[in-house]
């Protein structure tokens, strides 16, 4: 399996540009199966679940080729084979987004049950709970989620949980259901309304995604799209920790500043200056050691879940004691226990992590356990002294492009290795 070296020590600082939002373009190219047009798709990430998503559409029948400058014409046509398979579904949990689209144009979509995943169970429940109260009929066989739908039919949809692809599936089947559709206690991350956005260019009309109430005129059919991707804000959030933990800085372009507030609250706790542009952030630390800061994750608006590897490691070497509590997912502190290897000073309580930033970190061989904890583990490395290897490295490979480049272009001594061969 690939490897990651890093070799701790070195102040970042520079320019980075960010890529596409991976948790936009997937939703995004899942809609292309809610109409027969032709779709493009702009700024799209090259991400092995991009990869995995393309793989997925082609089995079903959908032409794809790639388009120039990080563009990907996607045409669902052709579509015919309504499944999506377990060999697929297991290596992508994302994969469920294709069940609202399937129900909707096609009336039917047979998917594999995701299964669960390193940060918890991550139950479907609520993506079949709505679908149902649209109208469609769902059991569960042999491990298959076996959806049908002569017609899905606009309703109140009440989300037991704020769940982000739970909110796009049903936002996605009501556009072609008959009638009204209310999502309430709707998911309101940046990707959900980037999402609406690129269904409002297909004819959707959808009014207050962003919002907790998201409301869907259901149409007879779609156009096609095209439509650029937003910026991932948590390769942002990613890149501006790193710079903060060598006491560096960076000048972050294509960033979603406006959808980072909690973050980068959250980065001038830790001392760093930060300034912010239309489409830029720039952070400087000024060489000095950050402070511990306190985090309670949350649905958004509140401090994102996917940031919470990231700011662990922060804690780790800050100046005194952080507080982290992770309420989105039960078992997310993977990188904790790797963490310690390195010698961090972290206890852990239930779904609380109490870390006491100690004066230097040393560098020892990691495991990665899921995508945000390696990133964690790649932070924590630029700052230990000595050799870090974190192994398993194909979890980052799935949300972060050309991390290792993109670091060694801010300053970091990182690199990948060779997969060593199964001893
Ligand atoms: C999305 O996952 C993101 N993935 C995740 O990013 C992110 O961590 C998560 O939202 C929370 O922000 C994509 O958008 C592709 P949820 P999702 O449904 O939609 C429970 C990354 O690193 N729940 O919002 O799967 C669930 O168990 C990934 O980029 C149910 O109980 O997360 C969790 O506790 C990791 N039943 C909570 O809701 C359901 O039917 C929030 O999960 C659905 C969810």
């Amino acid at each position: 399996m690939a490897r990651i070296l890093v070799k701790g020590g070195h102040r970042l600082d520079g320019e980075v540009r960010i890529s596409g939002a991976k948790n936009a373009v997937l939703p995004m190219l899942m809609a292309s199966l809610l109409t027969d047009k032709p779709c493009f798709l702009h700024n799209v990430p090259h991400l092995k679940d991009v990869t995995t998503t393309i793989e997925l559409l082609a089995q079903m029948g959908a032409e794809i080729a790639l388009g120039d400058r990080l563009g990907i014409h996607i045409n669902t046509r052709p579509v015919s084979h309504l499944k999506a398979p377990y060999d697929l579904v297991k290596t992508m949990r994302a994969s469920i987004l294709v069940l609202g689209p399937l129900l909707a144009r096609f009336g039917e979509a047979r998917v594999s049950l995701p299964g669960g995943c390193a940060i918890g169970a991550r139950p479907v429940n609520l993506h079949i709970k709505g679908l149902e109260q649209l109208g469609a009929e769902v059991d569960v066989d042999n491990g298959y989620i076996v959806a049908r739908a002569r017609q899905l039919k606009g309703a109140r949809v009440v989300m037991d949980t704020v769940t982000v692809t739970g909110t796009e599936n049903i936002m996605m089947a009501a556009c072609l259901a008959r009638g009204t559709t209310v999502i309430e206690n709707a998911a309101q991350e940046p990707e959900v309304v980037d999402l609406a956005e690129c269904l409002k260019t297909m004819g959707a009309t959808i009014e207050g995604a962003g919002t907790n109430t998201v409301t869907i005129q259901g149409r007879d059919s779609l156009e096609g799209f095209d439509y650029s991707v937003l910026p991932d804000r948590i390769e942002t959030g990613t890149f501006l920790v790193a710079a903060a933990m060598t006491g560096g800085r960076v000048h972050v372009h294509r960033a979603a500043s406006h959808s980072l507030e909690a973050v980068i609250e959250k980065l001038r706790e830790t001392g760093a200056r930060i300034e912010t542009g239309p489409d830029w952030i720039r952070l400087d630390m000024e060489g000095r050691r950050p402070e511990a800061v306190n985090v309670t994750t949350a649905p958004y608006p509140g401090f994102p879940t996917d940031m919470q590897a990231q700011f662990m490691a922060l804690n780790t070497v800050a100046r005194g004691t952080g507080v982290i509590r992770e309420t989105i997912f039960e078992n997310r502190f993977q990188h904790a226990v790797e963490m310690q290897r390195l010698g961090a000073d972290i206890r852990l309580q239930g779904n609380t992590a109490v870390i006491t930033g100690v004066e230097a970190l040393k560098g020892a061989p990691l495991m990665a356990t899921d995508l945000r904890a390696s990133a964690g583990l790649v932070l924590a490395g630029l700052v230990a002294r000595g050799e870090t290897v974190i192994d398993r490295v194909y979890h980052i490979d799935r949300g972060y492009e050309n991390i290792e480049e993109k670091l060694r272009q801010l300053g970091a001594d990182i690199r990948r290795l060779p997969a060593v061969e199964a001893a």
